[in-house]
């Protein structure tokens, strides 16, 4: 199979950049036609590898694709999602490149290049990879599972209409596994196998003071300053040992034992390269956890975005009349992402001082996942990581989240393997997101010998 990736490189390489010139933001009302025309890429492509069912679903947000390719009644089922939608690029300032004008480079970690555009890694390169894999087992007459494909374009903004999608499809889109690439591991030499997904609840705060903006030497002094109220609450939202200081916040969390944190730890990065890679002098988190639990199987609080007020050139002296934040919490089994929003909500309400008004929204949320190690996909998986990159992978738990797949798991009863060969350095959701070539290549090779593996494993 290496041979035949290796042939098909080239090729394989010019369709993905064609795909990664399409800016299709999910999060950008502007790029509607541009999602739309991506979908439709999509739609094509599983033509072409030979997909026998292809249809477009329109939604009230992005379309999703689906494909079909059936072999045998009898053949186990693999379902592949994957989103084609990418995160917005700015600041675009930022990018060595413009980000829809993919460029490959060759850097100290990707000496046989990385394509660097939007999308490189997530989750179009990744998600690709699973389209050229089983265009290479139907070359070679040896696809011998029945592959059902959804790719969506709306993950980067919460999957908000894929749900009663699975919920209105759940007899099309039964099968034994449903297969991911959108997760990383730890480096080309240190494959990994993501054994765990974190939840995500996303809220948004406004605190309101007085009825307008006023004269900061007038009034300063005589009101609660929305902008202060807000940082000094978002503040107090940590306490000394950067828990989380919200009321009720830990009651489900499920604490892992100490011969699986053991076991975990073996496989951190070291705090060096750790900071090296992301140039800080010292990390921070939750006080009696290693750097590698504060990203994976700990719960978190973060602020993604704090606005108000004059932020324009020079100085404005003024009293904004509101401030706003965005604000994040990865969650971790059993934390239930509703709950833990009212959680949010409630405790945000009850420490606002007298003087100013709090609006609360929730934005998009979904919960954590685990996905069990002993399972026939997960050893094939394993079996064909060892055999394409050497090493046997070890199982990681990751610290980000996609919220469908638990969904997957209640609706259509089927659990999930994440087989993701991105790198924490790709730089996903940042500027200058990339994807090693070598990634992709072996990415495909490794599928190509997951399909196979599986079915076998299945009828035994
Ligand atoms: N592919 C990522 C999630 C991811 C990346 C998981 C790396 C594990 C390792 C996905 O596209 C993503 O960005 N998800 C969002 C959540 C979504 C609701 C916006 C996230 O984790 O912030
Ligand atoms: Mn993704
Ligand atoms: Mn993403």
């Amino acid at each position: 199979m290496k041979k035949l990736v290796q042939d098909h490189k080239e090729i394989f390489i010019e369709q993905l950049l064609e795909l990664l010139k399409i800016p299709s933001i999910s999060a950008d009302r502007q790029y509607k036609e541009e999602v739309k025309k991506t979908a439709l890429w999509i739609k094509n492509a599983l033509n072409d590898i030979g997909c026998s069912t292809v249809q477009l679903y329109e939604t009230e947000g992005h379309p999703i694709v689906y494909g079909e390719i059936r072999t045998a009644d009898k053949a186990p089922t693999v379902l592949v999602y994957g989103h084609y939608d990418v995160q917005p690029p700015d600041p675009l300032e930022l990018w060595d490149s413009p980000p829809f004008e993919p460029v490959i480079k060759k850097t100290e970690l990707h000496p046989n290049g990385a394509i660097f555009a939007r999308g490189a890694c997530d989750d179009k390169g990744q998600m690709f990879m699973h389209l050229k894999a089983i265009e290479l087992l139907m070359k070679k007459n040896a696809l011998n599972c029945n592959v059902k494909f959804v790719i969506e374009g709306e993950e980067e903004v919460g999957s908000d209409h894929l749900e009663k999608f699975i919920t209105d499809h759940k007899s099309m889109l039964q099968s034994d596994i449903i297969l991911i690439s959108d997760t990383g591991i730890n480096s080309i030499e240190n494959p990994a196998i993501t054994t765990g997904l974190r939840g995500l609840s996303y809220m948004e705060v406004t605190v309101t003071g007085p009825n307008r903006d006023l004269h900061s030497g007038l009034y300063g002094g005589t009101v609660a300053n929305p902008i202060n109220v807000l940082c000094e609450m978002i503040a107090s939202l940590h306490d000394e040992n950067k828990r989380v200081n919200i009321p009720g916040f830990y009651d489900r969390v499920v604490e892992i034992s100490e011969t699986e944190r053991q076991k975990m730890n073996e496989n951190g990065t070291d705090d060096n390269s750790f900071k090296n890679a992301i140039g800080i002098e010292a990390v921070a988190g939750e006080k009696g956890y290693s750097i590698l639990e504060r990203r994976s199987i700990r719960p978190t609080l973060d602020v993604n975005g704090i606005w108000g007020g004059y932020t324009g050139e020079g100085a404005k002296t003024v009293i904004a009349s509101k401030a706003h934040a965005k604000i994040s919490m990865r969650l971790v089994p059993d934390q239930d992402w509703k709950t833990i929003s009212q959680l949010f909500e409630k405790h945000f309400r009850s420490i606002a001082p007298q003087g100013v008004k709090i609006d609360v929204t929730t934005h998009h949320g979904g919960s954590a996942y685990v996905t069990p190690t002993d399972s026939l996909a997960y050893k094939a998986a394993e079996k064909a990581y060892h055999e394409v990159f050497g090493t046997i992978p070890h199982a990681k738990r990751d610290g980000g989240s996609i919220p469908i797949v638990p969904m997957f798991e209640k609706v259509l009863g089927s659990k999930t393997l994440l087989m993701g060969f991105g790198l924490d350095s790709d730089a996903i959701h940042s500027p200058n997101e990339h994807y090693g070539i070598d990634n992709f290549l072996k990415g495909i090779e490794t599928l190509t010998l997951f399909y196979p593996y599986f079915t076998t494993l299945h009828q035994k």
